[in-house]
């Protein structure tokens, strides 16, 4: 039998938890139907287990053509200022599950770009929790993950960050932001969340004590992938999957010891799969 050792901290988050409990107490009123504003967390089996309950995830584009008594929950990541109106014109009840550290990151953007500061965005500009937070300072905010696009501002500066951002990059673009633009006032307001914190630490000291690694979330997971990536850094037998299904055996063939991490939007059971799986295969 093999031996699994799951990092010390991984999984489902307090944000994407609330999200997905709130979904779930939806599914016992079966008198309309409930949507959610993109799919609430990465992960497939999970979404097709709503589904089946009447809670579906719908994208922007299909809103406008919902029925005005329809119920819809936006998920952790948090939309825009604007989106939020119009949701709020179309349904009756709009379940706001953002976050509540997303939610502190949007009213710090809108805070600082009502001062007139140069709000920078340290995170991935394509990322649904970015893309919100920027809707909040008047898809203003210059956002980057790199260095080498520091450049000297004309205001002062308020820097926030992802919350699922590494540290390393938010450290490296903090100190270049400064040293270009010594004549500014410059804000930087750590807001890597503590769960990400925590579960890349514990990502960390797993890859440097197991000889694989084994890091489980869907592809489209932020956080996921900085896991990967930590992991990989110092496991170079890192694989990244999101169900039992892509598990490649190939990598793990006479490895005694594996590591297991999950991303935030992993659910409990799916992990539990995926380790018994791997003690006893
Ligand atoms: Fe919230 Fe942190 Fe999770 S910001 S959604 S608790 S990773």
């Amino acid at each position: 039998m093999r031996e699994v050792i799951l990092a010390d901290k991984s999984g489902f988050c307090f944000g994407v938890n609330r999200a997905y409990e709130t979904a779930l107490e939806k599914t016992n009123d079966k008198n309309f139907r409930t949507y959610t504003l993109g799919s609430l967390i990465h992960n497939e089996e999970a979404i097709n287990y709503l589904k089946e309950k009447r809670v579906e995830p719908i994208g922007y584009d299909e809103v406008g053509k919902l029925e005005k008594y329809d119920e819809i929950i936006i998920r952790a990541q948090g939309v825009t200022e604007e989106i939020e109106k119009k949701l709020r014109g179309i349904f009756n009840t709009v379940v706001d599950c953002t976050c509540p550290f997303v939610k502190k990151i949007q009213n710090k953007a809108r805070e600082y770009y009502e001062k007139d500061y140069q709000i920078v965005l340290v995170g991935d500009k394509n990322h649904p929790e970015i893309i919100g937070i920027n809707g909040w300072c008047n898809s203003s905010a210059f956002i980057t993950r790199d260095e080498e696009d520091i450049r000297l501002f004309d205001k002062n500066i308020c820097i926030l960050a992802q919350t699922t951002e590494r540290k390393e990059i938010w450290d490296g673009i903090v100190d270049k932001i400064k040293e270009f633009n010594k004549d500014k006032e410059v804000i930087a307001i750590n807001t890597i969340c503590n769960a990400t914190t925590e579960r890349q630490a514990a990502a960390k000291d797993l890859a440097q004590t197991t000889p694989a690694v084994v890091v489980i979330g869907g592809k489209a997971s932020s956080n996921t992938k900085k896991l990967y990536e930590i992991c990989k850094e110092y496991c170079s037998n890192t694989q990244q999957v999101s169900t039992v299904k892509d598990i490649r055996m190939d990598l793990l063939k006479d490895i005694k010891t594996v590591g297991v991490t999950a991303g935030a939007s992993t659910p409990k059971w799916i992990i539990e799969d995926i380790v018994n799986f791997l003690k006893n295969s």
